[in-house]
């Protein structure tokens, strides 16, 4: 008679990896903000005495590393174009000790997961020698980073285990997103004031699940495109480009497939010339504005035989393109083109016969600097 009792393996359920678990998970974790977040009336539950040292901020300065720094590149699209405040996004381990020049009353935002990473932890403390107001925007209530900051929001995301991050980046793009609803709204900014935040999140989750309920699709995908390959390259252009930095990101981490993430219009600035017959490059498309420059770019690399994955939303969709996403409003794409993008990495581990949620030499927490 065996009893389990690893409480770990048993939080798996029927799931063979965390990975996919958390991946899965995305679509609750949209609700759970959502509700967290909005009363029954439909308005921001954010701290009022974080709005008001957060509305008298000239300058926002996101720091972060690894995923939670990607998802901080969407949130500067979302301050700077909803609200229209500057914002800045550093990596913590270069803001340690090359600070670039600061604004007059900055706001800091820290990005992380865990809370606990040393080099985004040595920023708060150089800022609180400073005596400038931050945030940290955590999974981990009561973690190192949330204790020393000015104030605390939670992704509520629930424990992400597996080490390549995966809900807990929707999530802090999620809360980025409701941040400027309640900045904006206390502003009033028009802008935010028609951003509906609350629905568009819905709409998000709802997409969410439209793409993981087809993981076939992108597992059949991973199979043929890069089960065997030695790189491949996502392209895309603003949301879409960072959107592929973190695809990149996740490709890498899990299936050391060597991978990069690139503004497509800077291809041809030298990255071209690793194009060979059959090499994958993925293509996000979710801009209107920048559909057909990406589509272009993409062009310039089948040209010379690369095998092109299309991603691209519905409304920019053409009957060729291999994965289609639910139609969002194009600040929030990241939220929904991400999930093909980690399925894949997701799934050429798998097929490589690599341990997805536990990759080699990465930690989840890195608390040395
Ligand atoms: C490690 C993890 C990454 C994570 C990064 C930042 O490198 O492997 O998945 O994105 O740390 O972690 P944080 O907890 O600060 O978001």
């Amino acid at each position: 008679f065996h009893v389990d009792t690893d409480p770990a393996a048993a939080q798996k359920g029927a799931y063979p990896h965390y990975m996919l678990k958390e991946i899965d998970e995305q679509p609750g974790v949209m609700r759970t903000l959502v509700q967290e977040y909005f009363d029954a009336s439909g308005n921001v539950k954010i701290d009022q005495d974080l709005l008001d040292t957060l509305g008298q901020a000239d300058r926002l300065y996101i720091v972060a590393a690894g995923t939670s720094y990607h998802a901080g590149l969407v949130g500067k699209e979302l301050f700077e174009k909803l609200a229209g405040i500057p914002t800045e996004v550093h990596v913590a381990s270069e803001f340690a000790y090359n600070p670039p020049l600061l604004s007059k009353r900055p706001f800091f935002i820290f990005l992380t997961q865990s809370g606990e990473t040393a080099d985004s932890r040595q920023v708060l403390t150089q800022v609180n020698e400073w005596g400038y107001p931050s945030l940290t925007i955590t999974n981990v209530p009561n973690s190192t980073l949330s204790r020393e900051a000015s104030y605390t929001l939670l992704l509520h995301a629930g424990p992400e285990i597996a080490v390549a991050s995966t809900k807990a980046y929707t999530a802090q793009i999620a809360l980025e997103a409701i941040l400027v609803k309640a900045y904006g709204e206390a502003k009033g900014i028009q802008k935010v004031k028609d951003f509906d935040v609350a629905s568009e999140l819905t709409k998000v989750a709802n997409g969410m699940q439209e793409l993981v309920d087809e993981k076939h699709n992108v597992e059949q995908i991973a199979k043929e495109m890069l089960s065997t390959t030695r790189n491949a390259f996502y392209i895309g252009r603003g949301v879409d480009y960072a959107l592929a930095q973190e695809a990149a990101l996740k490709l890498k981490e899990v299936s050391y497939v060597q991978t990069e993430g690139f503004a497509s219009g800077e291809l041809k600035h030298g990255t071209i010339a690793l194009i060979e017959e059959g090499t994958p490059v993925v293509a996000i498309i979710t801009d209107p504005k920048t559909a057909a420059h990406t589509r272009s770019n993409a062009q310039e690399v089948l040209a010379r035989g690369a095998n092109v994955l299309f991603i691209a939303s519905r409304d920019l969709a053409t009957d060729n393109d291999q994965i289609v996403l639910p139609e969002v409003d194009p600040l929030l794409s990241p939220l929904v083109s991400v999930v093909p993008t980690q399925l894949l990495a997701y799934y050429t581990s798998i097929q490589r016969g690599y341990d997805v949620d536990k990759p080699r030499n990465l930690a989840k927490s890195v608390t040395v600097e």
